[in-house]
């Protein structure tokens, strides 16, 4: 078995356009919150992604990087457009790509998923607030007309011919995790009457044109990708059964790589929370939450596929490689506290990484500074900053951290 797990992380895997990734582990997006006032990529991104460039990665995905400056998830999330500073990107995808690594931008609009102190008045489907007590955080968005839709799918297109201009090696819709792309296909969040609401056919049309503006200006070559939900996890929102729709729907178009994710703000299962526990008789569920949706994609649709989402051993990666439900390991969390993890993963077969969820304790302080969250980033700005990442760091010095950025905002007024 040992000689096994070596092989299948690290055995090459070839894309529809022949781009070649040196092996199958890929970091997943993880928002870094390191951009400049101006939105553009810094030293610190540099820094952070030529770590993870020289630790063996064959695929690194850029935290979601913003289509429209005016519609922010987070105070120093990336933007990428004709404002941009184009050579700082180019020294980021310069980094990004040591190695051989392939470096792909993961596009994003956060829709309604953006909060107050950002965003007076966030844009959705539908005029339908957050719930779940985000209300007090998030506002009420508005409903975009049907001119303001076709704006956003142009922004997504052109962020996306730029993004191949500076040098990333492919784009990934974030059509994931409850932001705008997700908004559409909710049934929760998506109550238009129009062309782009009701039916899941009418409900996909918003990923499929962004998937083809996409396409249209990046050429057949390109790779293009989609992260996606395997399901909302929430009563009457976006199904299992509507996820295995878009899948094809996609696949018919082309898309390159399918990531499989789940979950939203109001129900974040993307990290874990809210999901069955796992059992102990099978290796592949117990690690990774989405394998046994991905198993019944993988009958439906030749596309590739990644699952993200509680891969901690070489153990997990190989069983579910073996088990041929997906071609790509995604991920995340841990990569932020061993940035070398898929060094160790192809050449230790007996690595496993212990990680639990951050805690103050406070239930409370841990939601409204979005521990789960602002805990990783944290690490991420050490490696930033050439430092060592810190895995057993108290809960406490990050919600310290979080609350002296907002202050600093806050006195600054700054407003994206
Ligand atoms: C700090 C942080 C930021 C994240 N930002 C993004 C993001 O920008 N886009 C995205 O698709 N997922 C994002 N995620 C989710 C991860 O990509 C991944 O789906 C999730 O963490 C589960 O994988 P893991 O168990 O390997 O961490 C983020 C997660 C963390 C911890």
């Amino acid at each position: 078995m040992n000689q096994s797990v070596t092989a299948r992380a690290g055995a090459p895997f070839t894309l529809a356009n022949g781009a070649v990734l040196k092996n199958r582990l890929a970091k997943s997006a993880m928002s870094e919150q390191l951009a400049d006032g101006r939105q553009d990529p810094t030293a610190r991104l540099e820094r952070l992604y030529r770590v993870w460039a020289e630790n063996e990665i064959g695929l690194l995905i850029s935290g979601n990087i913003m289509v429209d400056r005016e519609h922010l998830g987070e105070v120093k999330n990336v933007v990428l457009d004709e404002r941009s500073d184009l050579d700082a990107f180019r020294r980021w995808t310069d980094a990004g790509r040591a190695d051989g690594t392939h470096f792909w931008a993961q596009l994003n609009h956060p829709g309604k998923q953006t909060p107050k102190f950002l965003t007076r008045e966030p844009v959705a489907p539908s005029a339908i607030a957050l719930g779940g007590g985000l209300e007090q955080t998030f506002n009420t968005p508005r409903a975009l007309t049907d001119a303001e839709i076709l704006a956003v799918i142009g922004k997504f297109a052109r962020s996306a011919l730029l993004a191949r201009e500076v040098g990333f090696t492919g784009v990934q819709i974030h059509g994931a995790h409850g932001y705008l792309v997700s908004q559409f296909l909710s049934p929760l969040h998506n109550q238009r009457t129009d062309r782009w609401g009701g039916a899941l056919e009418n409900r996909l049309r918003f990923v499929v044109e962004t998937y083809r503006a996409i396409r249209a200006l990046v050429g057949a070559d390109f790779p293009v990708g989609i992260k996606l939900n395997s399901a909302d996890f929430q009563k009457g929102g976006f199904s299992e059964a509507d996820s295995m729709e878009v899948v094809q729907a996609l696949a018919r178009e082309g898309v390159d790589l399918i990531e499989i994710s789940g979950g939203t703000y109001e129900s974040p299962a993307m990290v874990g929370a809210g999901l069955p526990q796992p059992g102990k008789a099978s290796t592949r569920q117990r690690e990774a939450y989405f394998l046994a949706y991905a198993e019944k994609v993988r009958k439906l649709v030749a596309t590739p596929l990644m699952v993200t989402g509680g891969f901690r051993s070489s153990a997990g990666v190989e069983a579910a490689l073996a088990g041929g439900a997906t071609d790509l390991i995604g991920l995340a969390r841990p990569l932020a506290v061993a940035p070398a993890m898929a060094s160790r993963l192809i050449n230790d077969p007996g690595y496993r990484i212990e990680m639990s969820m951050p805690t103050t304790g406070s239930k409370l302080v841990d939601q409204m500074t979005f521990l789960a969250i602002t805990w990783y980033e944290y690490q991420l700005a050490r490696i930033g900053d050439g430092k060592q990442p810190l895995p057993r760091m108290n809960a406490w010095r990050s919600v310290l951290s979080t609350l002296w950025g907002l202050g600093m905002k806050g006195l600054a007024k700054r407003r994206a």
